[in-house]
């Protein structure tokens, strides 16, 4: 019963995740990213380790919803790249600032503004 349940909450979560990925991306999600983002780098700047793993740890989760807008859309290979490319930064911070190594982490981050603006660059239409 307890396996069923599970199963089924699975389930729902994965419906939600392709239910949010057809259509438009959510407008939501990118300000969340942008708000994040700016906090990160506020965040790796200070050397706040807590809070730049949380807005680290945030955008890999957000990037895992816009990887998953851009798989289930189709035809936008370069877009799922960036998206891959933007989750693995963000790991790559969070390892970063777990060694205490602010100075990769911020060129990690400048990297991560840089995949943004690449993406936006062919896919973002205003
Ligand atoms: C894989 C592609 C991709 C990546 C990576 C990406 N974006 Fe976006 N972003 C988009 C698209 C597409 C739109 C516009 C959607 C549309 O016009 O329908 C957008 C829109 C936005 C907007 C405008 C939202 C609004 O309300 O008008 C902001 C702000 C934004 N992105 C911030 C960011 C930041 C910050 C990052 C990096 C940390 C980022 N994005 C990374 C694809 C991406």
């Amino acid at each position: 019963m307890r396996k069923l349940l599970i199963v089924i909450g699975v389930l729902m979560v994965f419906m939600g995740v392709v239910r949010a990925a057809d259509g438009e991306l959510d407008m939501d999600l990118m300000q969340t990213i942008e708000d994040t983002n700016k906090s990160l780098a506020s965040n790796i700047a200070m050397q706040n380790a807590a809070g730049s793993t949380a807005d680290a740890r945030e955008l890999h989760t957000l990037f895992v919803q816009v990887e998953a807008h851009f798989v289930a859309k189709g035809d936008a290979p370069d877009a799922v790249d960036l998206s891959r490319k933007s989750k693995d930064l963000a790991e790559a911070i969070v390892k970063s600032v777990g060694d205490k190594n602010f100075e990769a982490a911020s060129n990690s981050a400048t990297d991560l503004s840089r995949a943004c603006r690449t993406c936006h660059t062919f896919y973002k239409k205003s």
